[in-house]
């Protein structure tokens, strides 16, 4: 299919929180990390940033965070799923300077005069590993999609990069369970499907340790398991992390003349490479896959300002733009470099719609966007 002819449909993406149980070794919201300053959003401030999606035409939301399991953060979450469903567009719009919204839009409510129909913004979560029962409580709130990456489908790999020892994550031994099991997130990916949830799942690219076959390997995974959606992107260190440590410092002496540690094929290439990487990642995958949602991710950009329109035009469909109140952006970085961490919703929209005119792309205003499978 050729770009033109193919809708990209946008996701305002609302970070809620990045308080983490975990400890990935590679993410900079890591719970060990205490570099980090924590912070959580409020009801009001999520409900306006869903409100300015939908009056925007973005069609859904995606609410993402680090990982937290307690019940009064599950309940939370179930009532503003509840809430968001039920918003309505503002009376007059948010926002006049939309050409792509029909003059009418707002006094037909959602109905544009056109022929979309848009019942309430759709709600994908990415809020980590959750127990089967809490995956339902979600779902019968009003979710429908949920995102879990694998990062890693190979289980040796994916163990290099978590920690494994009780020791690393529990130093007082209280909690038996291994917060990083490869089983528990594979079961927990099958508990989603089952559920009924659009799922997606994704990876990491040129991740220390990883090799070429491991992702063929992810790509291989993707349609064993018959993923909706996919969001993979190339991995990015981070200084404050044990990984991103490993791999900077090799860096520094690899620029020093000295000999580096073998960290594997992938984790010293520069970033022209790793790009060309990821773009080729998402043309086989969308060769395998032709109906599947596929994310031109945000650590794209941070490889090359067009490191996204690049993944279109490689068959990526799917863009997250950040909706996140810009005071709290800073402070949501998984990898060092995030992009618009200064922006505001508004220009980060404006900016995006002229980049994908740019290479022809269409956006899929008003549209939930699932995919066709
Ligand atoms: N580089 C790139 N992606 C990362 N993620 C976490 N840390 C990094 C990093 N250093 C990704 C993980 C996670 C998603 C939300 O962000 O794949 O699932
Ligand atoms: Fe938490 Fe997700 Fe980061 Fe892991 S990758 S530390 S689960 S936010």
């Amino acid at each position: 299919m050729s770009v033109a002819s193919r809708m990209v449909y946008l996701r305002g993406l609302i970070e809620i929180s990045n308080r983490c149980r975990k400890n990935c070794l590679y993410c900079g919201i890591r719970a060990g990390n205490t570099n980090v300053c924590r912070y959580e959003l409020s009801d009001e401030q999520i409900l306006r940033e869903a409100q300015f999606a939908l009056d925007n035409g973005y069609g859904s939301v995606v609410l993402q965070g680090g990982e937290r399991t307690d019940s009064a953060y599950v309940e939370r979450i179930a009532r503003l799923i509840w809430q968001i469903k039920r918003l309505q567009p503002s009376p007059y719009g948010a926002n006049h300077g939309n050409s792509n919204l029909h003059p009418d839009s707002f006094s037909k409510g959602y109905n544009l005069g056109r022929d979309i129909t848009l019942k309430s913004l759709g709600i994908t979560l990415s809020l980590g590993e959750q127990d089967r029962e809490v995956f339902r409580e979600w779902y019968s709130a009003g979710a429908h999609r949920y995102l879990l990456r694998i990062e890693a489908s190979n289980k040796a790999l994916y163990e290099k990069i978590h920690p494994q020892m009780e020791s690393d994550e529990n130093p007082s031994g209280k909690e038996k369970k291994n917060l990083h099991s490869y089983d528990a997130r594979m079961a927990a990916l099958y508990n989603l499907k089952s559920v009924g949830y659009i799922t997606g799942s994704g990876v990491m690219i040129a991740l220390p340790y990883q090799t070429r076959e491991n992702l063929e390997e992810d790509l291989q995974f993707f349609k064993k398991f018959g993923v909706d959606m996919v969001g993979m992107g190339p991995y990015i260190p981070h200084k404050d992390t044990p990984l991103g440590r490993l791999v900077l410092e090799g860096l520094e002496c690899l620029k020093r003349g000295e000999q580096a540690p073998d960290l594997g094929e992938f984790a010293y290439i520069d970033n022209k490479e790793k790009l060309n990487l990821s773009i080729e990642m998402v043309r086989r995958l969308r060769e395998i896959m032709p109906n599947i949602n596929i994310a031109a991710t945000t650590a794209l950009q941070v490889l090359s300002p067009d490191g996204r329109e690049r993944a279109v035009l490689a068959g990526a469909n799917v863009i997250m733009p950040n909706i996140t109140e810009t005071t709290q952006r800073q402070n949501y970085q998984l990898y060092e470099g995030k992009p618009g961490v200064h922006d505001d919703a508004e220009s980060t929209r404006r900016e995006l719609e002229k980049n994908l005119a740019a290479i022809g792309a269409k956006i899929g205003w008003w549209q939930v966007g699932d995919p066709h499978v």
